[in-house]
């Protein structure tokens, strides 16, 4: 199948980011979101990340206008209708997400393949939100979209093969190196790196040694290009310990029981960069 429309349901931090790569790779796109204030930020971030891309010569002026054309706004899920890919990026709520996935499947082409950018949510419970479970799929892309390399599709229990296939040469054509991985909680990448960055939180809660020491051993004696503290401030303290949740719950193993230092640190609104201090304070 032909990828040649595609709408972004969710325009936040990671919809606009899935919706600009898509536009820069020439592909049509249509963000939808809640409201029209929220369309139009997304909007104007694009725009702007276009004229950096101009600014430091990464893209052409002409192609960051043809860009620009090829994404159109709307405020209502059926603006998805002529799409042969959806990709929802609403905030990580099952009920929320069932509902969209329940709607999209009322309006779109029964042909339309309905992905999810969601981290930790099961692709296969999202299928069965629809009539067309053999359909929908897992696509989930890394912040920032533009400038990271990665995304993993993920296969519900019923995903067909050739879903797969499309949305993985779909990827391909974003510039993107696909990795396809099952339906498991926390598919590979957060069932790896929420546990290193768990353990680095117990570290830090017994007193092994100080939030800096903890991520300079990572950074110099591990090459990793940021500690696993400064890397839970940048996610965010409650996204990850939400994540630690269903890992917990749905594999039913201790192992991945949240710090309670993390707890702690979201009970107390200290969530990492976007409240200006977590393990870290940010100006
Ligand atoms: P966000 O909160 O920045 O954006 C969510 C957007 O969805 C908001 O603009 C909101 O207005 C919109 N929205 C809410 N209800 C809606 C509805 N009924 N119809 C249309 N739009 C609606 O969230 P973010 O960070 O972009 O995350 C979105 C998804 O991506 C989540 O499932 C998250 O787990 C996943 N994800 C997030 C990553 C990150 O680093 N932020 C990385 C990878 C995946």
């Amino acid at each position: 199948m032909d990828i040649t429309r595609v709408a972004v349901i969710g325009t936040g931090t990671m919809g606009s980011g899935i919706a600009q790569t898509i536009a820069v790779a020439g592909i049509p796109v249509t963000m939808v979101d809640r409201e029209q204030t929220i369309v139009d930020r997304a909007q104007q971030t694009i725009e702007r990340q276009l004229r950096r891309g101009v600014e430091r010569g990464r893209m052409s002026q002409d192609d960051a206008g043809v860009a620009l054309s090829l994404i159109d706004t709307d405020i209502s899920v059926d603006a998805a209708a002529d799409a042969d890919l959806v990709i929802e990026a609403v905030p990580e709520v099952q009920s929320m997400k069932n509902d969209i996935f329940a709607r999209l499947d009322e309006v779109c082409r029964p042909d339309a393949i309905l992905a999810s950018n969601t981290s930790s949510i099961s692709i296969t419970s999202l299928g069965a939100a629809t009539a067309r479970p053999q359909r929908v799929i897992g696509m989930h892309f890394f912040n920032p979209v533009p400038l990271m390399e990665l995304v993993e599709v993920v296969r519900g229990l019923q995903t067909t093969d050739d879903v797969v296939d499309t949305v993985v040469a779909f990827a391909g054509r974003l510039g993107k190196t696909p990795v396809a991985v099952n339906d498991f909680p926390g598919f590979i990448s957060n069932r790896v790196l929420m546990p290193m960055i768990n353990e680095a939180i117990f570290c830090l809660m017994e007193g092994v040694a100080s939030a800096e020491a903890i991520d300079n051993v990572m950074r110099l004696g591990m090459k990793h290009p940021m500690g696993p503290l400064a890397l839970a401030d940048l996610i965010g303290l409650d996204v990850c310990l939400d994540i630690l949740v269903v890992l917990q719950r749905d594999l039913g193993e201790d192992k991945y029981r949240p710090c309670p230092l993390l707890r702690k640190m979201v009970a107390a609104g200290r969530l990492g960069r976007k409240a200006h201090e977590g393990f870290y304070r940010y100006e």
